[in-house]
């Protein structure tokens, strides 16, 4: 065989396929689809995403793929777990999300628990994903990037998400150019391989204050690159959000969307600004992000804003800051 992880590949989409046939074929299959109807997954999405259910069974898929693949390849693929007296499947009774290489091959999985005796579990772990493997890293890994990368060729952007639940609602809010990272931080390994594919990012995360803080965390690795936010109200995430609202979502990607410099204004923006150090402070931290944009009206209502929130400043004292600090960047 010419690549040496192929018998890899091959063990992850039978994986695929048999978690795929437990969720649509068996009685746990049929309360797990339930389960994911009552999220809004229609069948329809569940045979487009190919996701799937482990049983709770402890070796049923050991038991289906033991005689076609060595044991050395079951053990490094992590799907199969072999302890000192038994051998049992890792994931167990969980809905399974397949994430797939650029050519849509398997490599990984990440499973979601779904039995109410597990939700209502405090020790489970929400999503267990694939372990390290040869053919798989969760650091520069993206669910959706091979159903997404038409689209995003087509359109030029992509739109970062955290979850695959909200992937799956933008897509079925009509945008198909979204990925997600695998629960992980945005690195410069996802980066590096989406520049590959697109000069432009949307920032699409959960609107509670780890999903804002990790958009700040981005926009710094992100400083250099064409960008766009999108904040989703009422500390919904977007899967929630288009609960929420029906058919919103759509609208509030492509509409929706802010320059980082209007998202900083808000979330870097102290609690009390009544003292003038504070608002001198804030003014130093604002003006170098101002002073960088190329349109000079889109400085100005930025300027604006600024001034709006500093009860002791003025247009021309904000301006001139930003003036200076234009003076600064044209110096350098
Ligand atoms: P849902 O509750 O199914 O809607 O998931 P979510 O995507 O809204 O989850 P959340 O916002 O809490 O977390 C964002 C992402 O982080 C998830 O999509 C997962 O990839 C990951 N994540 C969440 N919880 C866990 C966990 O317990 N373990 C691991 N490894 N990853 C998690
Ligand atoms: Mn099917
Ligand atoms: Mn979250
Ligand atoms: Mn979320
Ligand atoms: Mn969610």
């Amino acid at each position: 065989q010419d690549n040496p992880n192929q018998a890899l590949f091959d063990l992850h989409n039978q994986a695929a396929r048999i978690y795929h046939t437990v969720l649509t074929a068996t009685e746990e299959g049929a309360k797990a689809r339930e389960y994911l109807h009552n999220r809004g997954i229609s069948d329809e999405i569940i045979e487009k995403f190919n996701i799937g259910l482990s049983l709770s069974d402890n070796d049923f898929l050991y038991q289906s793929v033991k005689q076609k693949f060595e044991e050395s390849v079951l053990t490094n693929s992590g799907l199969i777990t072999f302890a000192e007296n038994r051998i049992f499947d890792s994931f167990r009774g969980r809905i399974m999300f397949p994430l797939n290489d650029k050519n849509g091959q398997v490599i990984a999985f990440s499973g979601r628990i779904w039995r109410p005796e597990d939700l209502s579990n405090k020790t489970l772990a929400k999503y267990k994903n694939s372990t390290t493997t040869p053919i798989f890293n969760k650091s520069d890994a993206l669910y959706n990037l091979d159903r997404a990368g038409q689209s995003i060729k087509k359109t030029r952007e992509v739109y970062l998400m955290e979850g695959f639940m909200d992937v799956i609602a933008a897509y079925e809010n009509g945008v198909s150019n979204a990925v997600a990272s695998m629960g992980t931080a945005l690195t410069e390994g996802h980066i590096r391989k989406l520049r590959s594919v697109t000069k432009k990012f949307i920032l699409v995360y959960d609107g509670d204050k780890a999903g804002q803080n990790a958009i700040y965390k981005a926009l710094n690795l992100l400083a250099s690159d064409d960008v766009e936010v999108v904040r989703i109200p009422d500390g919904l995430d977007p899967d929630e959000y288009n609960k929420a609202y029906p058919g919103a979502l759509g609208t509030l990607m492509t509409s929706g969307r802010m320059a980082p410099v209007e998202f900083l204004m808000d979330h870097l923006r102290p609690a009390n600004l009544s003292n003038l150090q504070a608002q001198l402070d804030f003014i130093d931290l604002m003006s170098p992000k101002i002073a960088a944009i190329q349109s000079l009206t889109a400085q100005d209502a930025y300027i604006k804003r600024l001034v709006e929130i500093l009860p002791d400043f003025e247009y021309n004292q904000v301006e001139s800051a930003v003036n200076q600090r234009r003076e600064n960047v044209v110096a350098s």
